[in-house]
């Protein structure tokens, strides 16, 4: 979910909708606003995107207002209708209440509420949480003073933001694993789920600490602990500006994000090596001492994030010698993992917020393990808990499907890959040096295959009426070839799977039919066989009436008797091969699901970072 709080001197209406329209990839199932006006709280809120609730405004329009709050919503406790949308109300009105979470034990303070003769609207946790909030204020408490005697009694994940009509200036919210951010503007202040919400207005920041309420007035900003006691929060400063937030004459996000990966790539790449030539990872904060004892590692992720883990580990276990075991983050504590205190685990998260990484991180942190994040999102949540970070330099990704934070990731897996390698010695030097030329060849190669997108595009169209398609990959192609269909489902709605090559006459096989598509992704000539059993997996596939799209290197002509189209890629090594690999996959999903008529930046059912388990 989106949460938009502000309070200053210009119109807070403006002001909310526009951070709910930066923050609407965060859920877009329902929207609403509420607003401090002479003594009272006005508000509207609608089932649906934002759109809804805007021309419901511009129908009957709130009063004049510089204080609100706003929210935008991924439906966990209740359906998406009018009455479950937030903001909630208390009991008279008078204060009202957005959030973002699941509070866990609100089915006994439900019922100790409805005991005390309390009328529930909606069926969600939050309206709970606004009645708890409003009997403190009635009992005589601040807003600041309230919000920190409800969250003692809160169990679970939250952000909550609220305003009381009997205090028009001050907006006050809480968080406890959820994400919020406040910005430090001049003479008005603002609340976010994360920096979007307020770019436009600010790029001064402050980050949280768990189990915090912060109350913003136009002049001031105060922290505190649940219990009172008074808090610092971090300030910092945004490095990325509007424009990052806009679509910039693209008519998606996506395609913009993909477009905008050579850049982001570079970025991720920027001042890795120190000037005799060494790796360096500055932000990494665990020393070479503890890097050299790990003898195991374990990757946690989810979606995207855990195909990018896939790749890591062909890299990791190649340069290194280290075990790696993958694991999709919502799994991982449930089996009972092994670790020990050499044991590195990696969490790769774009937001860092993702509720089931976290989680994951945390239950091995009990266990004594090291953690370092993968993360694009400054001061979130699962960099902030883990022991280490690579932070990768994707600026904001809006589109709900990843694309630029994939990319992205793969470069910091490498890089800790090669750092790994440095430190423990099992690779020397040049060696090194010379993939890290490679890594600084990858923008310009993924520039080469973006240039060429028209043919994609063009491939794309003639598929716009296909029911299923078929991705096939070996290696590190193989978790490409999971990725693709994993953008096709997302955003084209389309049935799409993703098989290792080898494993297909093993029961997948069995799905090819007449003209069926399936796009082969070739491992790069000149290593062991892979190749060749590449090859001979597309032959099977064909012979069976599959129409076969094959994405191979530049000057790779084995393979044109086979193929029905050729999608072709610069010449790189296997391991880096994902890089280029995934790009026209990305372009393919993006133009289909266009060409249906999808919204490719909020697709159905899906929201950008989950932040419930
Ligand atoms: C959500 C998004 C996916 C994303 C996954 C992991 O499900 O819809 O696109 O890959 O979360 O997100 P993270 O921020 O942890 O990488």
């Amino acid at each position: 979910c989106g949460i938009v709080g502000y309070v200053g001197t210009q119109q807070a209406q403006g002001v909310v909708i526009e951070g709910l329209r930066r923050l609407e990839y965060r859920g877009y199932d329902s929207a609403g606003v509420a607003l401090v006006a002479d003594g009272a709280i006005a508000s509207d809120k609608r089932a649906g995107k934002l759109a809804n609730l805007e021309k419901a405004i511009i129908d009957a329009p709130l009063p004049a207002s510089t204080t609100g709050i706003g929210h935008t919503r991924w439906a966990t406790h209740g359906a998406p209708n009018d009455p479950n949308a937030h903001p909630h109300l208390g009991r008279t009105g008078r204060v009202a209440l957005v959030h973002n979470g699941i509070i866990e034990n609100f089915a006994s303070l439900r019922a100790g509420l409805e005991a005390e003769g309390h009328d529930l609207l909606s069926e969600t946790d939050t309206e709970v949480a606004a009645h708890l909030l409003e009997r403190e204020v009635l009992a005589g408490r601040d807003l600041t003073e309230a919000m920190q005697a409800m969250c003692r009694a809160l169990e679970g994940a939250f952000t909550l933001v609220a305003v009381d009509a009997e205090d028009p200036d001050r907006v006050v919210a809480a968080r406890r694993n959820s994400p919020l951010v406040v910005g430090i503007g001049e003479g008005e202040n603002f609340l976010g789920s994360d920096v979007a919400a307020f770019i436009e207005h600010t790029r001064e920041a402050m980050e949280l600490d768990q189990d915090q309420v912060v109350t913003i007035t136009r002049d001031g900003v105060a922290v505190s602990g649940f219990d009172g006691t008074p808090a610092e929060g971090r300030r910092y400063h945004v490095d990325w500006d509007l424009t990052a937030a806009e679509k910039d004459g693209y008519d998606w996000f996506m395609r913009k994000e993909i477009f905008e990966q050579p850049r982001a790539l570079a970025d991720s790449l920027l001042g890795r090596r120190t000037p005799t030539g060494e790796l360096q990872l500055d932000e990494m904060r665990l020393s070479d001492d503890e890097l050299r004892d790990i003898d195991k590692m374990i990757i946690i992720a989810a979606g995207t994030s855990f195909y990018a883990g896939m790749v890591a580990k062909y890299a990791i276990e190649h340069w290194t010698r280290i075990p790696v075991e993958v694991e999709l983050a919502s799994e991982f504590r449930y089996r009972d993992p092994i670790l020990t205190q050499s044991t590195l685990v990696v969490a790769i998260s774009q937001s860092g917020e993702t509720a089931d990484t976290l989680q994951a991180i945390r239950h091995a942190r009990v266990q004594r393990s090291k953690v370092l994040a993968i993360c694009n999102t400054n001061g979130s949540t699962i960099p902030r808990e883990s022991d280490g970070v690579i932070y990768t330099h994707a600026g904001p990704e809006i589109g709900v499907a990843s694309t630029k934070g994939y990319l992205t990731q793969l470069i910091a897996c490498y890089l800790l890959a090669l750092y790994l390698a440095q430190v423990k010695g099992t690779r020397y030097g040049d060696e090194i040096s010379q993939v890290i030329d490679q890594l600084e060849e990858m923008p310009g190669h993924v520039q080469t295959v973006l240039d060429r997108a028209d043919q994609v595009y063009a491939l794309a169209q003639e598929h716009v009426g296909t029911r299923s398609v078929l991705f096939l990959g070996r290696h590190a192609g193989y978790p490409v070839a999971l990725e693709g269909a994993l953008k096709l489902k997302e955003i084209a709605y389309l049935h799409a799977e993703g098989f290792a090559a080898g494993e297909l006459k093993h029961g997948p096989i069995a799905l090819i039919e007449d003209g069926l598509p399936v796009l082969c992704i070739v491992p790069p000539r000149g290593r062991d066989q892979l190749h060749d059993k590449m090859i001979s997996g597309i032959q099977e596939v064909r012979a069976r009436g599959a129409r076969t799209i094959c994405l191979a290197e530049e000057g790779d002509d084995s393979i044109t008797p086979y193929a029905d189209a050729m999608i072709r890629l610069p010449n790189v090594p296997v391991l880096l091969q994902p890089l280029v690999a995934v790009v026209p996959l990305q372009l393919f999903a993006c133009e289909i699901a266009t060409a249906l008529g999808h919204d490719v930046d909020q697709p159905r059912n899906l929201a950008k970072s989950v932040t419930v388990e």
